[in-house]
């Protein structure tokens, strides 16, 4: 349709993105060859075919040891190159992507083999597609605070790399305080501050609410709760908090993609964007989650151009470059 063509040409930032989260099967194939690595499944399908997700601890069970065949940081450049084609194709101009190191370090490939292949994609976009990218490294939320305060002091040398840190995997027991001296410490070496705060947890709204009042991040990722506590709705507001939705993958971890969420935090004046979470798992790149939401939510030309300027002020762009966006 002539609005999805629109959704997809429309220049935009995306904010909410694991690069570990855009692997597709192809290229799990190709490399698992390359590394010599064995996998269960034979085919494209088959792969598929696992992805039957019903929340986000049943994507995670499938999400972590797809990352195997992710060896030397050739395959990392590959991953995240991969990924900036596929977006600048759907109108990202800008790129603030996650990615989690502990998920690598954990089996044993060294912080700089990630980083540094990570890092290659990112000059790579920027000289032959023209488009800005940057890295978030996300502490995952199931691990001790020791170890995310490990992980952030061997990425001190690279941070000229690093724009900002975040939080993600599982929620549950994992609350943000349980992190506020790794961020803390984030914060006064410089880093932008972001957490997750995923859809319908137990806690969601005591979680929204430490992230803004305990942690002081810069943006919230889903956050989409925040609609139970109008004081909170309110509090973001005057913030100027960004919250990067991500339709598609609600869609999946809890069966409903939450429009009504977001369009209500949107039209609140809220700096609400959209993103695509973890597109290889999920099926839909940055376009393909303005679409989902404009026929969901029926929203217009109007409304889309709105979510992309939000895209551009939530982002950690320094404010020359946002200006040459909006
Ligand atoms: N890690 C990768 N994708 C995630 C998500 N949607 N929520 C929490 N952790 C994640
Ligand atoms: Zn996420």
């Amino acid at each position: 349709t002539d609005l999805a063509a629109f959704a997809h040409g429309l220049p935009k930032a995306e904010l909410h993105l694991h690069l570990e989260g855009t692997l597709e099967p192809e290229l799990k194939f190709a490399l698992a060859a390359r590394n010599g690595i064995e996998l269960d499944e034979t085919t494209v399908e088959e792969v598929r075919a696992t992805y039957d997700f019903t929340d986000l601890t049943s994507f995670l069970a499938v999400y972590y040891p797809a990352m195997r065949v992710l060896q030397a940081a050739e395959d990392f450049h590959d991953l995240a190159w991969a990924y900036l084609q596929k977006a600048a194709a759907q109108g990202v101009v800008h790129a603030e992507m996650f990615f989690d190191p502990q998920a690598h370090t954990g089996r044993g490939v060294p912080f700089d083999t990630v980083i540094t292949g990570y890092r290659r994609a990112v000059v790579r976009a920027q000289d032959e597609l023209g488009i800005s990218a940057e890295l978030i490294l996300c502490f995952l939320r199931d691990f001790s605070a020791e170890y995310a305060m490990a992980t952030l002091m061997e990425a001190l040398p690279y941070k000229a790399w690093i724009v900002g840190v975040g939080l993600d995997s599982d929620e549950r027991d994992n609350p943000p305080t349980k992190f506020a001296e790794v961020f803390a410490r984030a914060k006064a070496e410089g880093f932008f501050l972001t957490m997750h705060c995923d859809i319908d947890q137990v806690g969601s709204i005591d979680n929204i609410r430490a992230v803004i009042e305990q942690i002081g991040v810069d943006r919230i990722d889903h956050g989409t709760n925040i609609v139970e506590d109008p004081s909170l709705v309110a509090l973001a507001k005057e913030r100027g908090l960004g919250f990067t939705t991500c339709p598609v993958s609600n869609s999946f971890v809890t069966a409903q993609m939450k429009s009504d969420e977001i369009v209500s935090l949107l039209n609140a004046g809220l700096k609400v964007t959209v993103n695509s979470d973890d597109p290889a798992y999920f099926g839909g790149y940055v376009g393909d989650n303005y679409v989902a939401l404009a026929e969901h939510a029926g929203l217009g030309a109007a409304d889309l151009v709105r979510l992309a300027i939000n895209s551009f002020e939530a982002s950690w762009l320094t404010a020359s470059r946002r200006a040459d966006f909006i």
